[in-house]
């Protein structure tokens, strides 16, 4: 493959095969009380992209790795999800369709029946329902079976998401209900799915005026949260084969904007920012005393410029290293007011899912201080918004860019941050993928443990933890189908 793009080399590379592997090599020591699975989907195109240059790193087809943690010892697999338009490019044995991020070549003839877009089923990958789920916000989630990772196809809500939803949901600590969204155009529809049923008991559609990339978003106890920013998702673009993710300023005349969505009685508010930048991925959003608080990242730009359709500039070159900012919301007044939380650039925010919509104190990122052009990320961090003080490790060794850091928390844990952190980093010198996993509460450099992947997991977004109760009441739903 074209080793010009980043996202087809290094470690961005796709990896060929599907693995699995038993009793892996761990250097430390896995904690006993660490038992479940960390899911995690990779970008990982199965066929060489129909054009090389404007491939993006987002267009890979996702390839679930379930790493399985129980009694100190670990296993591990990995399968690509078989959506219904990869099983078109498997049975063709090449790509036919064509990028959506920047316009990326002309679409082979799709066969009678194939879907008309790729779902690449590549963002983020959770147990909700008893269903192991893989999303894309193009599409609906697919279904996998938690243990062999077989693809059963695609699962609606029971029928409550008929197109696609966010990749991005959130999942509510009391009740265990999926929070999310779904982002068509410039319509959004919130939807509340239920822990036990997984059918949808709440929905509420608003038009937020223009088609907004739409890719995270935020809940309080009482709000969602939605920014409207001048990166856009223009599926009208993609037809005509053009960028579908384009920067649009002029849409935005009095620039960026929160709109909430009161939870209680579906009323609709919006909060102007100002200024022309977007977020990328938020921690979480609280309130506290009348003010709504969302912790997030914020990026100076994001996507094609709208007058350089014709000649896009390539894709690493539209996404910039993004900072930590704060946005408090007078909920009484509507004003909001905007900090930048620290100059450390990174990616990839999370918190203790535990706190989820109330007042967190810890976040986790990975930093991307000096990206070189060959990795991901470059450092893990742990900011405490009460100190605002910020601690980043390197890798140990060879070791560098960690994915997105999932906490675990302790049993019966007390402290925010008394748990586990779990990332992947690629190990420079065996080409070959570790996961670490870190004391949260002690963040320090040398990890509890290094879990030796015998293979490379091209780098992905998102995914989750799944404890071992969850996840074994799963399999035994799983294989009664
Ligand atoms: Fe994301």
């Amino acid at each position: 493959m074209d080793i010009d793009n980043k996202f087809l080399a290094g470690p961005f590379a796709p990896w060929a095969e599907e693995n699995e592997a038993y009793d892996l090599d761990v250097e430390g020591r896995i904690p006993e009380d660490l038992a479940g699975a960390l899911f995690r989907v990779s970008s990982n195109p199965r066929f060489v992209p129909l054009d090389l240059d404007r491939y993006h790193w987002w267009e890979g087809d996702g390839m679930v790795c379930g790493i399985y943690l129980r009694e100190g010892r670990a296993a591990y697999r990995t399968r690509w999800v078989e959506t219904d338009s990869m099983r078109v490019e498997v049975e063709r044995g090449e790509a036919v369709y064509s990028g959506f991020a920047n316009g990326g070549g002309t679409p082979r003839p799709l066969p009678p029946g194939a879907p008309p877009g790729k779902n690449v089923a590549n963002t983020n990958v959770g147990i909700f329902d008893d269903h192991l789920l893989v999303y894309f916000e193009g599409g609906l989630p697919y279904s996998m079976h938690p243990e062999t990772l077989e693809t059963y196809g695609t699962y609606d809500f029971h029928g409550g998401v008929d197109v696609l939803c966010t990749a991005h949901y959130k999942i509510d600590p009391g009740s265990g209900d999926m929070l999310f969204f779904a982002a068509t155009g410039p319509t959004i529809t919130w939807l509340r799915a239920e822990a036990k049923t997984g059918a949808v008991i709440d929905s509420h559609s608003f038009d937020i005026t223009v088609p907004v990339l739409m890719h995270d978003f935020a809940v309080t106890a009482n709000h969602a949260v939605f920014f409207v920013t001048p990166a856009q998702f223009r599926l009208d673009h993609i037809m005509a084969g053009k960028p579908g993710v384009v920067w649009d300023e002029k849409s935005l005349p009095h620039g960026v904007q929160i709109v909430l969505l009161d939870r209680r009685t579906h009323t609709v508010t919006w909060h102007e920012v100002g200024g022309h930048w977007a977020n990328t991925h938020f921690y979480n959003a609280y309130e506290d005393n009348g003010r709504l608080i969302i912790d997030g990242h914020r990026i100076t730009r994001l996507g094609t410029p709208a007058d350089q359709l014709d000649t896009p500039p390539s894709s690493h070159s539209w996404f910039p290293p993004a900072i930590p900012h704060r946005w408090t919301i007078n909920l009484a007044t509507g004003t909001v007011k905007e900090e930048r939380v620290s100059g450390l650039a990174g990616e990839f925010p999370k918190i203790n899912d535990d706190y989820t919509g109330r007042r967190h104190r810890y976040g986790y990122f990975v930093t991307t201080r000096g990206i070189s052009r060959d990795i991901m990320s470059d450092g893990l961090a742990k900011h405490d918004y009460l100190r605002d003080t910020t601690v980043v490790v390197d890798g140990p060794g060879p070791l560098t860019s960690p994915s997105e850091p999932v906490f675990v928390p302790r049993a019966d844990t007390i402290a925010e941050d008394d748990g586990y952190l779990l990332t992947l980093w690629w190990n420079r010198e065996t080409n070959l993928t570790e996961l670490l996993i870190h004391d949260a509460a002690d963040l320090i450099r040398q990890p509890l443990a290094r879990v030796k992947l015998p293979s490379r997991v091209p780098f992905g977004f998102h995914g989750s933890w799944a404890d071992h109760a969850v996840l074994d009441h799963a399999i035994t739903q799983q294989n009664q189908h």
